[in-house]
């Protein structure tokens, strides 16, 4: 049974609180927390929005969120409505500095409490907003503000962001969230490879062939047309969560969990990612984008047709590319990503594959030898797999074939898995940064990430046409096969 240590009681400003995010996400994970007893009755939630409510009429909307998006047997009666009672609704343009009463004088109770400003928006409006936090005289020392991905759509943008909240919050202040790394799968990453001798020795060029990491969803745009089609595949996943999981698989111990002991280490991965120049990005990236197709025997329509009737669009729905991460632990192993929407099934997972044994003792006939693959399986069916040769049991010659060390974290641990906000709002409020991006960590991913922007923008071609419910375009499995290595199929 996991320990709960009650948080300080705190005032978390959500602006953005009629938006998806807040209503699917934050909601909900404060609520797990409330029902758990980490937030007390007197933390107070106030929801910051420009539409005019009331408090009882955001309660109602908060109430038909929480009903969909929490498991129907962990909503009961009691704590659904004594959480509701903690919620506050204080109408305000974040954007304008005009009529912030409500809120001004919300905050005026009870100056001393931590206040957790949780920016819920679009980026552009995180620099006015802290600017107008700043000219009400709303930051205290004890406030944070929390910034959503994405930090900006290239490196100036994120560079603005970046320089506009600091004129009003300190760094250690500043919580940009990257979700993945609040998930206990992700989290366990630091785990497998600092708590346990056994792999941190093999970690390395001497024995590892390459690393796959493959984020696929099933859902399209789902209402986010607006947000996606100026994002696409490349900023909207890779740029944050699968460079994050780069860094955390390729980083050096770090001299504790402090978190820029943390955070030093990752920026030296980013850091040693080899820049990819212009004429590189055609051979090693792939961008698609769904067609009409069928998940689950489903039909599910084309990307276009979900954006709107007689859309037109660039935008990557989907992204593979190689990557090498130079430096003398992983000289010559290549990094393989890929990341999509609607693709066959939703799964999250890292393949380490081993190199082939050096010299086979074994008979010819007695099997076809198989590499060792470690599989970090982050969502759903979380859990760790080792794939090795064994002694196929019984007699007739000593014949041997590949198995599964197989350990299902729900099996072991029979938990819940919280969702990747509760973790990471309780950190907030504790003010624990490690698990949060750093300013130079955001900046240096996008360093790395604007060249093939850059040269993607200038091609003539478009993203290549993948059917929904296929592992997208072939070019992507042609990426990793004239390496001679394949995808890992068994997902999800
Ligand atoms: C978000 C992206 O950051 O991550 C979404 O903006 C994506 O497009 C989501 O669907 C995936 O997160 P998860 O936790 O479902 O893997």
């Amino acid at each position: 049974m996991a320990a709960i240590v009650p948080v300080p009681d705190f005032d978390a400003i959500v602006f953005g609180a009629t938006g998806d995010l807040t209503l699917r996400k934050l909601l909900p994970a404060l609520y797990y927390r409330f029902r758990d007893g980490q937030v007390s009755h007197r933390c107070r939630i106030i929801a910051a929005a420009r539409s005019d409510l009331t408090d009882e009429a955001y309660r109602e909307r908060a109430a038909r969120a929480l009903a969909s998006h929490v498991a129907k047997g962990d909503l009961t009666e009691p704590a659904c409505r004594e959480f509701l009672a903690l919620l506050r609704y204080a109408r305000t343009d974040g954007a304008e500095g005009g009529d912030w009463g409500p809120l001004e004088s919300l905050l005026r109770e009870d100056e001393a409490r931590v206040r957790v400003f949780y920016l819920a928006t679009s980026p552009d409006l995180y620099g006015p907003i802290a600017a107008n936090l700043a000219s009400h005289g709303l930051v205290t020392p004890q406030s944070r503000i929390v910034l959503e991905k994405p930090i900006g759509h290239d490196l100036e943008s994120a560079r603005r962001i970046n320089r506009e909240v600091g004129a009003v919050f300190d760094e250690r202040q500043i919580f940009r969230i990257d979700h993945y790394l609040g998930k206990e799968t992700v989290q366990n990453l630091l785990a497998l490879r600092f708590a346990n001798i056994l792999f941190e020795r093999l970690w390395s060029a001497d024995v590892i062939d390459h690393v796959q990491i493959t984020v696929a969803e099933t859902v399209g745009v789902e209402g986010r047309g607006n947000y996606y089609d100026h994002a696409g595949a490349l900023r909207d996943m890779v740029q944050n969560h699968l460079l994050q999981l780069v860094c955390l698989l390729a980083m050096e111990p770090p001299l504790d969990l402090d978190a820029d002991a943390l955070r030093d280490e990752k920026m030296k991965v980013l850091r040693a990612l080899r820049p990819m120049p212009a004429y590189e990005v055609p051979h090693l990236t792939v961008r698609g984008q769904y067609v009409a197709g069928a998940i689950d025997g489903k039909p599910v329509d084309s990307y276009l047709n979900d954006l709107g009737t007689n859309a037109e669009s660039t935008t990557e729905t989907f992204v593979a590319l190689k990557l090498e991460v130079c430096n003398w632990r992983w000289a010559g192993v290549p990094f393989y990503l890929r990341s999509g929407k609607r693709l066959p099934s939703k799964a999250s997972e890292i393949v380490v594959q081993f190199k082939a044994i050096p010299y086979n003792v074994f008979p010819r006939d007695a099997a076809e030898m198989r590499p060792n693959r470690l599989v970090i399986r982050l969502q759903p069916k979380e859990g760790i797999e080792l794939q090795m040769m064994t002694k196929d049991p019984g007699p007739g010659g000593l014949r041997l074939r590949p198995a599964d060390l197989d350990i299902s974290f729900e099996k072991a641990f029979s938990v819940r898995y919280p969702d990747s906000y509760e973790r990471l709002l309780m950190d907030t409020v504790r003010g624990h940064a490690t698990l949060f991006m750093r300013r130079d960590e955001v900046e240096t991913a996008w360093s790395w990430v604007e060249p093939i922007l850059r040269a993607w923008e200038d091609a003539p071609e478009k993203p290549r046409p993948y059917a929904a419910g296929s592992w997208g375009p072939t070019a992507s499995i042609a990426l990793i096969e004239r390496d001679g290595r394949t995808w890992h199929e068994d997902l999800g």
